[in-house]
């Protein structure tokens, strides 16, 4: 498999947190005591209403937010080093490099390239981008991109990596159709490939392409996880239904 990630995902899995919390600097908490499983297989998405603190949760995840309580454990190991190296994000709003798209994904290849490997590896770098339909843009500065390229781009870097974990915050959010589908082929492709994707998104259509199982957050807190298809014909929590009647809850 092309894109298969470097160690097969049962590797990292399962994903555990155990009452895991975040408190901001300003005394403010942000995530209440998460407990939660996420097993390889399944594509999980997490949703919940803007605020419920999902950016904050692939934070910690990923490692760029240090848990104030409770723990996170990849295959019953702490988060290391070493695990957030097989690990990607893709942010709300992209990150790019003020370089060449080309040069973006040179960055990241070189970065993990294999000692004795052949650097760059412009086969890879053009494969990836031709994967995105950002190919013939190779040369230009990735920040002249639009919006929905750069995304692209960024998801072309994360799967550089071919990361065994790829987190997308929002990876569709400012997208036309046209490349909002391009951008589920290409994650399904990766989950097919056998990376573990943990996806927010607030379309519930896309969610419902995707998701094998949802995480549903709201106000820092966990309020209900299920697989996809009872989540959405038959959701338990009243938050999970309002939001998916698109009703507000206070
Ligand atoms: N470093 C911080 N210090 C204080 N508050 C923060 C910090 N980071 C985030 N917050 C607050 O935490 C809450 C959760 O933020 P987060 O970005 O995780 O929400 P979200 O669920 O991703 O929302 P959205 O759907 O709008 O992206 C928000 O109210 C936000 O203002
Ligand atoms: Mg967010």
């Amino acid at each position: 498999m092309r894109d298969a990630p470097s160690h097969g995902f049962a590797s990292l899995l399962p994903l555990q947190t155990c009452d895991l919390t975040f408190t901001a600097a300003n005394g403010s908490r942000l995530i209440h005591g998460i407990d939660l499983t996420l097993d390889a297989g399944s594509l999980t998405v997490v949703m919940g209403p803007n605020g419920a603190g999902k950016s904050v949760f692939l934070r910690l995840l990923h490692g760029l937010l240090e848990p104030t309580g409770g723990t996170i454990k990849y295959a019953g190991e702490p988060l290391s080093d070493a695990i957030r190296k097989r690990q990607a994000l893709v942010f709300q709003k992209p990150v790019l490099l003020r370089r060449s798209v080309a040069a973006n994904i040179d960055f990241v290849l070189k970065l993990r390239a294999r000692p004795g490997s052949t650097q760059p590896d412009p086969v890879r770098r053009d494969e990836l981008l031709d994967q995105v339909g950002l190919l013939d843009r190779a040369a230009q500065p990735a920040r002249q991109l639009s919006g929905g390229e750069q995304q692209r781009l960024a998801l072309a870097r994360a799967l550089a990596t071919r990361p065994d974990i790829l987190f997308l915050d929002e990876p569709t959010a400012s997208l036309d159709p046209a490349s909002t589908l391009m951008i589920e082929q290409i994650t399904s492709d990766a989950h097919a490939a056998g990376t573990k994707i943990i996806c927010v998104t607030h379309d519930v259509a896309q969610a419902r392409r995707l998701a094998g199982d949802v995480v549903f957050l709201s106000n820092g807190h966990l309020i209900e996880t299920a697989n996809a298809d009872d989540f959405f014909s038959n959701p338990k929590s009243r938050e999970a239904q309002a939001y998916l009647e698109g009703r507000l809850i206070v």
